[in-house]
């Protein structure tokens, strides 16, 4: 190739490089402002989500709410007819129909589902023991099977029948009738040293993911390091996040003996 064409090709070339610096600037610019835009309507996206979740959940307890008169007219009159006491199944029935998202099940859990989740609790770790959403008691009972003393055991639990059953069950626990999901406020007064687990019934899912991880770090804020946050799910993924920041987390078998199969996750922070 002679001089001048080579002259001529460098000549070229400048001018492509300097085309397309000018290009990168302006399209970073653009890439720039669309994550603005993305940032600024991700808020508004969250919020949106969050009042049809609410708007949903109305007019399900509303559709609910006719079914469940229907339905606690026949408890009422079988029980009459026959003679019988309430069992911890009819109760819970009646929670799911009184507050479907709050109860959150049909029915207790079940033995092997309950035994599970009390085995992740260490009772020679030092503090109390709290059960979030205990209902009628079965993870409690498991609790106890396994050796914890009933006066270690905090049970915090929204609805106020279900609290009646515990304190008249488990007189030696402190029930605290509450929402979990102000865990640090409603506990303030009760625990005396950091907790050496938590162990949760809660239905999680029926949470936006915010909340659920708020209720996780207030948890692990009450308690001793390296004490086990235990959840149960009869959902197929984790109900908190996996991938959380200085936690480790584990998860059991699927536990098939229980109506429906649930899995059982445990979160630790260091
Ligand atoms: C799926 S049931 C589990 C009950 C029991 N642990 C079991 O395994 O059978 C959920 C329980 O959590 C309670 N609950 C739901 N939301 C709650 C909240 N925000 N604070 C406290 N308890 C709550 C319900 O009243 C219900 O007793």
């Amino acid at each position: 190739m002679s001089l001048p064409s080579l002259q001529l090709l460098e000549q070229e070339l400048e001018k492509q490089k300097r085309r397309f610096e000018l290009r990168k600037d302006a399209f970073e610019r653009r890439i720039e402002r669309h994550i603005q835009l993305f940032e600024q309507r991700k808020g508004a996206f969250e919020r949106k989500i969050e009042q049809q979740f609410e708007t949903h959940k109305k007019k399900f307890e509303q559709k609910l709410d006719t079914q469940k008169k229907k339905i606690e007219t026949r408890i009422r009159r079988f029980e009459q007819k026959n003679g019988i006491r309430l069992d911890d199944e009819v109760r819970f029935i009646r929670s799911w129909f009184g507050k479907p998202l709050t109860t959150g099940a049909v029915t207790p859990s079940g033995k092997a589902l309950a035994r599970t989740m009390a085995a992740y609790i260490d009772g020679s770790r030092p503090g109390q023991i709290i059960e979030l959403g205990p209902g009628t008691g079965p993870v409690t009972e498991a609790l106890l099977g396994q050796g914890v003393e009933p006066s270690r055991l905090v049970l915090v639990e929204f609805e106020p029948t279900f609290c009646r059953l515990l304190r008249a069950r488990y007189p030696a626990a402190t029930v605290v009738q509450g929402d979990a999901y102000a865990l640090k406020p409603l506990l303030r007064e009760v625990l005396q040293e950091p907790a050496a687990g938590v162990v949760s019934g809660l239905p999680l899912f029926t949470k936006p993911l915010r909340m659920r991880l708020r209720l996780l770090f207030e948890a692990f804020a009450l308690m001793s390091p390296g004490a086990p946050f235990v959840q149960f799910t009869y959902n197929a993924v984790a109900p908190i996040p996996k991938r959380l920041d200085r936690v480790s987390v584990e998860a059991s078998e699927r536990v098939w003996m229980n109506i429906p199969p649930a899995r059982v996750w445990v979160y630790r922070r260091d």
